[in-house]
Parts: C-alpha cells; structure tokens; sequence
C-alpha cells in the first residue's frame, strides 16, 4: 500500500532535556538505491552490508526482481543475483516507486533504451514530480514515451531498436538527471557524454567504476565536468558497505545542536564532500561537530560525530553550495531559527520541485509555528530567536502538513525538540520511506516525540 492510500499518522515534537547517546545512522538512500541498481545489473554477485531498509529503497529492489534480478537477504547482508548489462528482462506490471524520485528517475533511465514496454508509477507526491528532466535526453536517445500532461507519472517507454548515444549537458543541478543518462548510457552502443556545470553527489560515476564501467571524468579549470561512459561493457558483482546517510544524520544532528545540554555521538557518517554542505554552514554557524577517526569505507570518506549543543549565529549560505546539501535545508531552516540573528539561503530553485514544494512547505511551517522568516522565490530567510522562546503551535489547530515529505515531518518534529511549545505534524507515517528507525533512536536519545 503506497501513502497515497495510508492513514495519516499524526505526530508531535516536545521541549525535550539535553539529548544524549551514542547512535549509528543507517545506510546512505543514494548509495543503498544504487546497490540494489547495480547489483541487479551486474553478473554475478553482489552482497551488500548496511543497506538502507527504508520504503524507498525496497521499491527499487522490487524493481530489479520484476526484471530478473534475484535478492535474498542472508543474515544481515542482502544478496542480489544479477542479469548482467543488457540482459534485463522486460516487467510484466507497472513498476510502483511509492514515494521515490531518485528509484524512478534512476530506473527510468536504466531501462529507457531497452527495445521492450515499462511503466512507472507512484504514489501523489511522485505523481506531481516533474519528470521531463529524465524523459527529454531520453527521447534524444530515441526513446518513446508516454505519460500524462507535462511529462508526469504514469509514464510508459519503450526504446528503440538501435539506441544512439548521446552527449547531454544537464540544466539543472540534478544528481538524478546526470545518473539517468548515464545508465542510458550502459545499454547504448558507443560513448554517452554527460556535461554537468555544477557538481552535484557522485555515487553514480564512483560506484559504476567499481562495478567495472569504462567510465571517465574530467574536470574544467571553470569545474564544469565531463564524463564519458563506454556503453555494453561488462558490470561485475560487488562487495558494498553501505556508510551512514548525511542527510538522515542531519535530524538528531540538528536536534542535538538545539536541545541545550546535548551531546551526542553520530558513527560511520558518510562524509563524501558533495554531501558535507550543512555541516560546513553548522560549523560556521558556530556548531560544535567533532569529527572524530575519519577514515575510508568502501572507496567513500566516512567519520563520527560528535555533536554537542551550541549558541548558533545567523550566516549566508553561499548559493553554490546547495547541491551539497539540498536535502538538509528544511532542517537547517529549523536550526536558524534558534540562532542569533538572520539566516538566508538563496538558490534554492530545485526545493520546489522535491517530494514536496519545500520551501512553501517548510515557510508555512515555521509561520505557524511563529517563526519568522521570509520565503522568495529561490530563497529562504529565517531570523531566529536564541531559546525558542514564543516558538511551536500557540493553538491546537497548528499542525504542520507534510506533503508526504518525510524531511517536513522529521524537521518539524525536531523543532518541537527545541521550542517552548509542542510542534505537531500531520504525518510521522512517511518517515519510513528514507528512516524507519527515526522515532526510535531520536527518544533512544531523549526526545520526546509523541504519535497520537
Ligand atoms: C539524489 C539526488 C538529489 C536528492 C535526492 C537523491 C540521488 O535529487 O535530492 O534525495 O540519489 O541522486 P536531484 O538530483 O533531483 O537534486
């Protein structure tokens, strides 16, 4: 059952006392998306360690199965079986992401070219998702498709008999995009060129040279990127460990900051420096991070944190460090608002089109909850008030509707955390596409968050 069709599941965050704990964050959702992706394509084995079990995540599994791949999970590692590169089989029903753009965009453009008929659905939020990104280079490669208006879900494909590689400069600062043509790519004869102006997370380019891909990377003195990727060559079976996701260490990372009193000690964080913008802004915000025994895991940079609670100030988030961490503004517009001073994130463009329009999300959010702040038309301002004084819902009809946005529902109710008064959502249920174990480990830590 998708969340289009759950109950919605209300929740609230409360004034909690100082966090404390040790915690390990599960698995990185690009990464753990990926491995499933990539294992299923590749021949032979791969076996994955930490892997994120969140909704999300899953529906792409199921994905790979409903084209041949075969996963089991085996003690605490899953097993995928893969079909090799350009042996996927063709699904005999529509493929269900849920709630899940980057399983949608990605798969789309790994079975784009395939000569057979998929379809791709999802849940209301996915359905309003702009899906032209992946489908224009797609055509370009001469894909057929089908969708409703505006290239929205469902969308239907089929490839051609002879697919033509294309090169494609990305318009916008699009990890999905960049990663859908290069999957094309796997399954057309020749070099695909993807040209990106901006860098954004790179999972795709590192893990497919893992798995064996001819793939090259050049960076500009301006640091435009250009990468190539040889087409039908052959993927082979890996052994991943899934490092901890940044952008779900981002809640009790926050929650920590702001709770006075904390200390609390985040393990085996995913430190690849496309995904390090918020802590870089909490640290010049005047963050307490330690970042203790960096280290490599699995080709990646990974560390532990530890957070202890600190008096945050106001900065400008420079506009061309949003793809590092585009994900993680909702909750630092939380964390502004218990800074000194004002806080303004410009660049912002690509939050409008997330699981939810974030930045009217997140503005109307923190209205309610009397903050103040000022929502633009790529940006967002928030003047914070040190000690959360006069923040949460003044009345009972104040309730933050999420969108089925699991990052609104988890900002929100760390807020609440924080805040002289209770801040309630109107959904925790969609937590569990991307952290199922949120509720847990956040009162493992002393946070009072309550379901009702
Ligand atoms: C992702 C890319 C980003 C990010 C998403 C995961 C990925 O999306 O927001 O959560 O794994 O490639 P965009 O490419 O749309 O920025």
């Amino acid at each position: 059952m998708g969340h289009a069709e759950t109950p919605l599941c209300p929740a609230t965050g409360s004034k909690s006392e100082a966090l404390k704990g040790d915690i390990r964050i599960p698995g990185d959702k690009s990464i753990s998306h990926r491995s499933f992706m990539f294992g299923g394509l590749a021949s032979g084995e791969t076996r994955i360690t930490g892997l994120l079990e969140g909704e999300d995540v899953i529906a792409t599994g199921r994905a790979m199965q409903a084209m041949g791949a075969v996963i089991s999970k085996q003690g605490d590692a899953w097993v995928v079986r893969g079909v090799g590169n350009g042996c996927l089989l063709a699904p005999e029903a529509p493929l269900d992401f849920g709630n899940a753009g980057t399983g949608c965009r990605l798969t789309m453009g790994l079975v784009g070219p395939y000569d057979f008929t998929s379809t791709f659905i999802g849940d209301a939020s996915l359905s309003r998702r702009p899906m032209g990104r992946v489908l224009d280079p797609l055509r370009q490669m001469g894909v057929q498709v089908t969708s409703e208006p505006d290239d929205r879900l469902p969308v239907t494909l089929h490839g051609p008999r002879a697919p033509a590689p294309i090169s494609y400069r990305v318009p916008m600062a699009s990890a999905q995009v960049k990663s859908a043509v290069l999957l094309a790519g796997l399954n057309v004869p020749g070099i695909t060129t993807v040209i990106e102006p901006v860098m954004t997370r790179d999972h795709t380019e590192k893990m497919l040279t893992g798995f064996g891909a001819i793939l090259e990377v050049e960076t500009g003195a301006d640091g435009v990127r250009t990468i190539r990727l040889e087409g039908r060559g052959t993927l082979t079976g890996q052994t991943i460990d899934v490092p901890g996701d940044p952008s779900s260490t981002a809640f009790p990372l926050v929650a920590a900051l702001i709770v006075p009193g904390s200390d609390v000690m985040i393990r085996n964080v995913l430190m690849n420096e496309t995904r390090t913008g918020l802590i870089l802004t909490l640290q010049e915000m005047g963050a307490d991070i330690g970042i203790l025994d960096p280290r490599q895991a699995g080709g990646e940079d990974v560390a532990d944190l530890r957070v202890r609670a600190s008096d945050l100030k106001g900065v400008t988030v420079p506009a061309d460090r949003a793809p590092s961490m585009i994900d993680e503004y909702p909750v630092l517009a939380v964390a502004a608002c218990f800074a000194e001073g004002e806080t303004m994130m410009p660049g912002l463009e690509e939050l409008r089109v997330k699981e939810s329009d974030r930045l009217a999300a997140v503005a109307r959010g923190l209205e309610i909850n009397g903050a103040d702040c000022t929502e633009g038309e790529d940006w967002l301002s928030v003047r914070g008030r040190p000690g959360g004084k006069g923040l949460g819902a003044v009345s009972k009809d104040a309730v933050v509707k999420t969108w089925l946005d699991h990052r609104i529902a988890m900002s929100f109710l760390v807020m609440g955390l924080a805040s002289q008064h209770p801040v309630r959502v109107d959904d925790s249920a969609i937590i569990a596409t991307s952290f199922p174990e949120f509720m847990d480990m956040m009162r493992g830590l002393g946070a009072r968050i309550d379901v009702s």
